[in-house]
């Protein structure tokens, strides 16, 4: 790989030891991938910052980097904690796993870690432009950034985003390129479902596109108009069931403006027909069961203030059913801005829970020893058998809210 004198100097140790190891794995990196330079970046943003991923291991490496003076060299955000740092007894978390995920706050901090705690940075204080380069992770907000905004990043591992954190720098290959961000499969969706494309389709379109393309592009054709919301959901599910770390959407979303542009000027040679039937299919797929709900999880990816405001309008009056309990994931900043208009007394009164800077899918749960677990997420949807450990039912927003407040969840 070329380098530049600065990334000598830091490789020759002049930046201190956690910089040189840093730009060692990046450098070894880039190799392995065929970059032939560094590219610098405007932000980082880390997925190990939840002990259920950091661990032990984790803490022991970032203990030793906090010793060493490591200090992160540009705009850095945390993922999702593996604990509501406010309400964490609340959630039944035994006090030394707590402790630990406190830990973890410490030593991120010390390294100037903004702790944002959520999957959605870009609604607080990490908020790319098109064409910049990142060094993120979390394959929501990776897709995210990509692909609605148009800023520039790989989905990078654990402990990678910490390296690019640590130098300011990627190795630039992959979606880093123009050539890297061309679309590879054309999804058409047929003309009766473009008509009337409901909001639970996008995460469950997507998770459906996630499985045919694994890792490759997806360009959609035939979606209409979506909200942030929706290209969230479609992006979280996407990148959960494969993982997609970009895709285009015509006319959508911003380096897909016609077909042509999205396939960089080629034919597209592989077209995927996407009509009710699919979509009905992947639905059943996502877990369709009819009956009693323990828990409803929504809020994710992280809720924004929009998706707070539906949700105190869904639930003005009503009463979350007792032996049911509606969990409800955003992120500090959201939920600051949501008790401000009122959202979150709505929401507390009605009887159901905010889960804040953390999630289902990272806090222990089996205290509480759900069964079933309805949810409007795609990516929820795809990991809860596994984190959770509980049946999941996937169904649209306005279903799930029914769940919490009848304890049952009834066909879409
Ligand atoms: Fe965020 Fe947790 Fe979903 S990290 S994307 S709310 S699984």
């Amino acid at each position: 790989m070329q380098l530049t004198n600065e990334e000598q100097r830091i490789l020759d140790g002049g930046g201190g030891e956690p910089q040189r190891l840093a730009l060692q794995v990046l450098v070894k990196l880039g190799e392995a991938c065929g970059a032939e330079r560094m590219v610098e970046i405007a932000s980082a943003h880390l997925v190990a910052s939840s002990y259920q991923i950091a661990g032990e291991a984790g803490i022991a490496i970032y203990t030793q980097l906090v010793e060493q003076g490591a200090r992160v060299m540009v705009r850095t955000t945390s993922d999702p904690g593996s604990i509501d740092f406010a309400r964490w007894r609340e959630f039944k978390t035994p006090e030394e796993y707590a402790a630990r995920q406190v830990k973890i706050a410490e030593l991120l901090d010390r390294m100037g870690v903004i702790p944002t705690w959520t999957c959605t940075p870009y609604t607080t204080f990490n908020v790319p432009h098109f064409g910049e380069h990142l060094g993120w992770s979390e394959s929501s907000a990776v897709v995210f950034a990509n692909s609605v905004i148009g800023a520039r990043t790989n989905r990078l591992a654990a402990y990678v985003d910490l390296c690019a954190a640590l130098t300011g720098r990627v190795p630039c290959f992959g979606l880093h390129l123009d050539e890297g961000r061309r679309g590879d499969v054309l999804f058409e969706l047929e003309a009766e479902l473009s008509a009337d494309f409901a909001e639970h389709y996008f995460p469950a379109l997507g998770y459906l596109v996630g499985q045919v393309v694994k890792d490759r592009i997806p360009v959609i054709l035939g979606i209409r108009r979506a909200t942030l919301d929706q290209l969230k959901a479609f992006g979280a599910a996407s990148a959960a069931s494969g993982s997609v770390a970009l895709y285009h959407m015509v006319g959508i979303t911003p380096e897909a403006r016609t077909v042509e542009e999205a396939f960089g000027g080629r034919i597209p040679t592989e077209r995927t027909p996407v009509g009710r039937r699919e979509i009905d299919a992947v639905m059943e797929q996502m877990g369709a069961s009819e009956g009693p709900v323990d828990v409803v999880g929504i809020g994710c990816p992280h809720a924004s203030i929009d998706q707070m405001g539906r949700y105190a309008a869904l639930l003005e009056g009503k009463r979350v059913h007792p032996n049911t309990r509606l969990w409800i994931c955003t992120n500090v900043v959201v939920e600051a801005m949501a008790r401000k208009m009122g959202y979150v007394e709505t929401i507390e009164r009605a009887g159901a829970t905010l889960m804040v800077g953390t999630c289902h899918n990272d806090c222990p749960l089996e205290a509480w020893g759900f069964r079933r677990l309805a949810t409007d997420s795609g990516k929820f949807a795809y990991y809860t058998p596994t984190t959770v450990g509980t049946e999941c039912v996937f169904a649209s927003t306005e279903a799930c809210i029914r769940a919490a407040i009848t304890g049952r969840v009834e066909r879409r």
